[in-house]
């Protein structure tokens, strides 16, 4: 039987990925969005796109849920506005599918939520241990508390007896969004650079096994909690400036010190500089086989699309 999936955050370099994934597989999915005219030009007449979640009848019979909507986490400096803005736009949805997941006269199996590896924030021993999903947050650092905010929000689905996965992304790698275009393009013409020391762990994950993780956990019903979605290894930020170039024919010359980094973004600078080594534990162990399990196959695959 195919599957219906409410998808929030649809729009998103994820949810795209996602969307068009689960389609292709015959599944029904309606979107959340904020501008429902906007997605459903982006998505297709296939998607169903909904303003709110109100729009959703008691009667709709809805297999999964995914969560993956909120303001984007790299970006502007974490000012207080910007801080409560990340807490608020993806607790404020989670509190909405709460309400549904109330009223719904047959609840989904399970939701899926976007949690980050932030939720280990960093650490002066960044070289061990490799964090797996036992490992504790560091309260008072934001990226920590906003993964935890995340992961709390999603909790109550699970006394309506939802299974519910927090998946941990590490940096999504792919052609259509995140992190890697501006990159890519800055490599490219020869422009990669090392970060502060270089030395700072930086897990990643193809947006081929970030989409077959979400995937992963809607379908296989033991998977329950957090769930590392990062590659099996995680390079230095060095070796991976450097294998982006070279998945570009270049090498890497350029050098940013930590100082004016810090001085930029503030706290936020901690993504760049920062890391701790992390691994996909729940998911191995569940059986995941990953597409994309080494840095350089997945850059040589994205560089051929970029
Ligand atoms: N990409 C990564 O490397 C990465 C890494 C770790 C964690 N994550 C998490 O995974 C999730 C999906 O990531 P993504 O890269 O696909 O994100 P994205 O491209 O920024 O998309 C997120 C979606 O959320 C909605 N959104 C944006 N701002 C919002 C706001 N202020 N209030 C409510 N909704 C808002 C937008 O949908 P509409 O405009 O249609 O409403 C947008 O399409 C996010 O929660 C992200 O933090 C991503």
């Amino acid at each position: 039987m195919s599957l219906n999936v409410l998808v929030t955050g649809a729009t998103g370099f994820i949810g795209r990925a996602l969307v068009a994934d689960l389609l292709r597989g015959g599944a029904s999915v309606i979107a959340l969005s904020r501008d429902a005219r906007a997605a459903r030009a982006l998505l297709g007449p296939r998607v169903r796109v909904v303003g709110s979640l109100q729009e959703v009848a008691d009667d709709e019979a809805i297999d999964a849920c995914v969560h993956l909507a909120g303001a984007r986490v790299l970006g502007p400096p974490w000012t207080a506005g910007r801080r409560r803005l990340l807490l608020e736009s993806r607790a404020r949805i989670a509190g909405d599918l709460m309400a549904l997941l109330r009223r719904l006269r047959q609840r989904p199996r399970v939701l899926v939520g976007a949690s980050a590896i932030g939720w280990y924030g960093r650490s002066p021993d960044a070289a061990n241990p490799p964090c797996d999903e036992s490992h504790s947050p560091q309260p008072g650092q934001f990226q920590s508390d906003l993964c935890v905010a995340i992961e709390q929000a999603l909790r109550p689905a699970q006394a309506l007896g939802v299974r519910v996965v927090a998946l941990r992304f590490g940096i999504v790698l792919g052609a259509d969004g995140g992190a890697y275009p501006p990159q890519a393009r800055a490599a490219r013409f020869g422009l990669a650079s090392v970060l502060g020391s270089g030395r700072q762990p930086v897990p990643w994950v193809h947006i081929q096994d970030a989409v077959g993780l979400a995937r992963f956990a809607i379908d296989h019903e033991a998977l329950a909690g957090p769930v590392n979605a990062v590659a099996p290894q995680a390079p230095t930020q060095a070796e991976f400036a450097r294998a982006l170039a070279a998945s570009f024919g270049r090498g890497v010359w350029l050098r940013m010190p930590a100082a004016p980094l810090r001085l930029a973004l503030g706290e936020m600078a901690d993504l760049l500089l920062e890391g701790r080594p992390v691994v996909p534990a729940a998911a191995r162990e569940q059986g995941y086989a990953f597409r994309f399990p080494g840095l350089e196959a997945a850059l040589a695959d994205l560089a051929r699309r970029h």
